[in-house]
């Protein structure tokens, strides 16, 4: 049985993963070695069950080495402090990662296994041991529209993102909250009065936005009643980090080689909680009809799946609030647009921290156990 060593599993992350690994009963095939930054020696919790060693050192280099695989959830600090220490030191485990830092390097793979196992598998099979998962908004982009680019039928791909506060991180999403009450309690007086002036209720909310009373520690503006149209760090050609991860991560989660798919966007920060969603205008290589291009999308894999073009079924199954806290990436609102037969419009909803952070991990440790 292999020894697992988890790194972050305290973390939101990390939690979303130890409730996974539980569900799967995945620690039933591992012996699992908890790693602290902070409380080496404490007792180690015993998820799924299954007794594990005290706490272990995370930035102790023999702890670590005596691992047959490591997951780690620590975040890309973590990675940039221990990995190359560790490779460095001879390990010749598995080294699978939450964190972005690692993910172009040219010996790692990024993993999304309902896409790429044929890459994890051949990646493997050449001896590599580095295996990131990507970013949430292309890791469920690829699991919506999986069907579309299983069948070589992406010329190129636009998408407008919709992003959860859970992107940034558990502080964000307390946030969002604190600052939707924030707002509330500036006009809950005046809510509660049916009487009052809707102008004088939008007043009072746009000078509580703008008079620097919210708490906007970690957004830096008001996200709660608003929208922030820029995530990740700035580059120098105008996108965001996170617009260039599209096209960087999808090709090479594909690995399309010299033959470069184009994905380009804006990536937007919304109020929701944990799914991100996703507007895509779509050129295909030929005019496929709308039948085909269901069957495509809904075989793909169990979690893909259309909804409806209704807008019953699309106010019903395609949003957030349907799709939190489950593995299925819905895609739909799905028709041909005006710029004619091979343009396709559609949308897509799927949860950031299972398909689009602790799912493919787990998922990549199980193709390790076979
Ligand atoms: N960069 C993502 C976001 C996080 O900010 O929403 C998950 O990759």
């Amino acid at each position: 049985m292999k020894t697992v060593g988890l790194v972050g599993w305290r973390g939101m992350v990390g939690s979303v993963l130890m409730q996974r690994m539980e569900a799967e009963n995945d620690f039933a095939d591992i012996n699992p070695v908890y790693f602290t930054t902070s409380q080496a020696g404490q007792a180690a919790p015993a998820f799924g069950g299954k007794e594990a060693p005290a706490l272990k050192d995370a930035l102790d280099i023999d702890e670590l080495k005596a691992m047959d695989v490591i997951i780690t959830c620590q975040g890309g600090d973590y990675t940039s402090a221990v990995y190359s220490k560790l490779m460095a030191a001879g390990w010749k485990g598995h080294w699978i990662d939450a964190a972005s830092s690692l993910r172009m390097k040219d010996d790692a793979v990024i993993v999304l296994d309902p896409v790429n196992k044929n890459v994890i598998k051949d990646a493997l099979h050449n001896g590599t041991k580095t295996f990131v998962g990507g970013n949430c908004t292309v890791s469920l982009m690829l699991m919506g529209l999986g069907g579309l680019f299983e069948n070589g039928l992406v010329e190129w791909l636009s998408s407008q993102t919709y992003q959860a506060a859970s992107g940034g991180g558990a502080k964000h999403m307390r946030e969002l909250l604190t600052q939707m009450g924030q707002l509330n309690s500036a006009v809950a007086d005046k809510l509660a009065d049916p009487r009052s002036a809707i102008l004088d209720i939008d007043r009072i909310v746009a000078e509580t936005q703008r008079n620097g009373t919210m708490d906007t520690t970690n957004f830096g503006v008001p996200l709660g009643g608003s929208l922030i149209p820029y995530i990740d760090s700035e580059l120098e050609n105008g996108q965001s980090r996170e617009e260039w991860k599209g096209q960087a991560e999808t090709n090479k989660i594909l690995a399309t080689g010299s033959n470069i798919i184009p994905v380009d966007g804006n990536c937007v920060r919304i109020g929701s909680m944990r799914c991100h969603s996703q507007a895509f205008t779509i050129k295909l290589k030929k005019d496929v009809p709308m039948d085909e291009i269901n069957a495509m999308l809904n075989e793909h894999s169990q979690w893909s799946g259309v909804v409806p073009n209704t807008k019953e079924a699309t106010i019903r199954d395609l949003t957030p609030t349907a799709v939190t806290g489950t593995l299925n990436v819905p895609v739909g609102r799905l028709r041909k647009m005006n710029m004619g037969p091979e343009y396709l419009n559609a949308f897509s909803v799927g949860d950031q921290l299972l398909w689009g952070a602790a799912e493919p991990l787990r998922r990549m440790l199980r193709i390790l156990l076979e």
